[in-house]
């Protein structure tokens, strides 16, 4: 059996929450394969929303196997208040939820360095999520880190090592830590650890295969978006995993040659969170209409999220990179109302027109648009591809002839009975 993975083609916030609740019928296991507590995957249906940050979004169907694999770094107190939030709204997380025991933890100094670290940079920050994903991750390149199997015995000295050298680390930068707010912390942090052990913690790689076996569909979950990804994303404004297809053989222990279809998610327009280079970025009214209209404002975060017109040449050269079969866009309601609708298909960069994102993403890229007429139809209100506007179905054509890639979902609202299905999925 194959496995299929789900990705954001952008900067993340694409609807990947939504479109995973979508899939997850069509699937037997749902698995997280990089990324932590930085993400925030909304899911709504039946008048209940939630926001997921290190679970996977498979866990609403109580047959599912949902698996938190290697490549996750896991935020124990986090961990503790996303999990027992959802047991108290009767979610048997015990029984749909496996974790590996090679995810590496986020320590709470890990958090404090993320925020003295993105302090020292001033103008220059990245605008992380402030979780210690950065961190975590350079010290599992480091071979410093811990992972959650370390736990179980003789945790102490390693953890004490790893304590050591993060305060001084803070200390060298300006930011020493109170022993008494450390103290609170710790703690917290180790009823938190006790709290994930009575989870299923197992070698999830075996699982996975062993899963695929027996005939199980895996669907596996990517979080942040292709353009925040550490190799190929504009670095150094990215995040620290690789967000990308390959992300899922390293992040889970599947081989390539069993990775099947790949579901690249976009956004109708873009956004982006944080700092670095947005190219199709807007500035004026149009992107604050974008931004109201969108509800565009960080699920984690509550950051204003900035807004910008389709990217076609960041979005041919996400295809490539994941090898995506099948294009879903999202949030195509928002642009109901518009006018005109802009969709960026090359940049020019100086006297040269490109259709390649350069190694340096910057101002000196200038957008170079075709505009579309607006659909000025409710959308959210579409149950049939039949009844779709003709402008709209001109744009969605014009995306798959520039990508060569079928559209196969449409969602049309945040509800999970706002999603038009083009062609066969699962
Ligand atoms: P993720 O991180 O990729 O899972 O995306 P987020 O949950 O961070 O952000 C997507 C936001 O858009 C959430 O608030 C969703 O409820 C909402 N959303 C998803 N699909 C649609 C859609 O088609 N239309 C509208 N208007 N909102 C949507
Ligand atoms: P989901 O899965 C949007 C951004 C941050 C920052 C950069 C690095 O919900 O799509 P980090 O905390 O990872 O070190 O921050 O990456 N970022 C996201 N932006 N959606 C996300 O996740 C993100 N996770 C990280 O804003 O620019
Ligand atoms: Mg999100």
């Amino acid at each position: 059996m194959k496995l299929d993975i789900l990705l954001g083609l952008q900067w993340g916030d694409e609807g990947k929450g939504k479109v995973v609740d979508i899939l997850t019928p069509h699937y037997d296991v749902i698995a997280r394969f990089q990324g932590g507590p930085n993400a925030g995957h909304t899911l709504e249906f039946e008048g209940h929303k939630f926001v997921l940050r290190s679970i996977p979004s498979g866990i609403f169907r109580d047959d599912s196997v949902n698996i938190i694999g290697n490549g996750v770094v896991l935020d124990p107190v986090l961990f503790m208040e996303e999990a027992s939030d959802l047991e108290k709204s009767g979610i048997d997380l015990h029984k749909v939820l496996k974790i590996s025991n090679k995810v590496h933890l986020i320590l709470p100094t890990h958090r404090l360095l993320d925020a003295a670290l993105e302090k020292s940079k001033g103008s220059s920050k990245i605008g992380t999520t402030g979780k210690g994903i950065g961190p975590t991750y350079t010290d599992k390149i480091s071979r410093n880190g811990l992972r959650l199997g370390d736990t179980i015995s003789g945790f102490e000295k390693s953890y004490k090592e790893a304590l050591k050298r993060h305060l001084d680390r803070l200390e060298e930068i300006g930011e020493p830590v109170d022993p008494k707010v450390l103290e609170d912390m710790e703690k917290k942090w180790l009823g938190a650890i006790e709290y994930l052990k009575t989870f299923s913690i197992i070698d999830t790689a075996y699982e996975v295969n062993g899963l695929l076996d027996k005939g199980k569909k895996v669907l596996c979950e990517g979080a942040q978006g292709t353009m925040l990804d550490v190799d190929f994303g504009s670095y150094p404004f990215v995040t620290s995993s690789n967000t990308i297809a390959a992300g899922a053989c390293s992040g889970l222990g599947v081989a390539p040659n069993r990775v099947g279809d790949v579901y690249g998610i976009f956004k109708a327009y873009c956004t982006r969170v944080g700092s670095g280079p947005f190219p199709t970025e807007l500035f004026d009214e149009t992107g604050k209409k974008i931004r109201d209209i969108g509800h565009e404002y960080g699920a984690v975060t509550g950051r204003e999220r900035r807004c910008g017109w389709l990217d076609l040449v960041a979005l041919r050269y996400a295809i490539m990179i994941n090898g995506v079969t099948k294009l879903i866009m999202m949030k195509s309601d928002v642009l109901d109302t518009f006018d005109e609708i802009k969709v960026c298909n090359s940049y020019r960069i100086g006297s040269q027109i490109t259709d390649e994102v350069p190694f340096v993403m910057d101002e000196k890229i200038e957008p170079v648009y075709e505009t579309f007429p607006g659909w000025k139809t409710d959308l959210s209100k579409i149950t049939d591809p039949g009844q779709f506007p003709e402008a709209f179905k001109q744009y969605i054509k014009f995306i798959e002839k520039e990508t060569g890639v079928p559209v196969v979902i449409i969602s049309t609202g945040p509800d999970r009975a706002q999603t038009i299905v083009l062609s066969e999925i699962g």
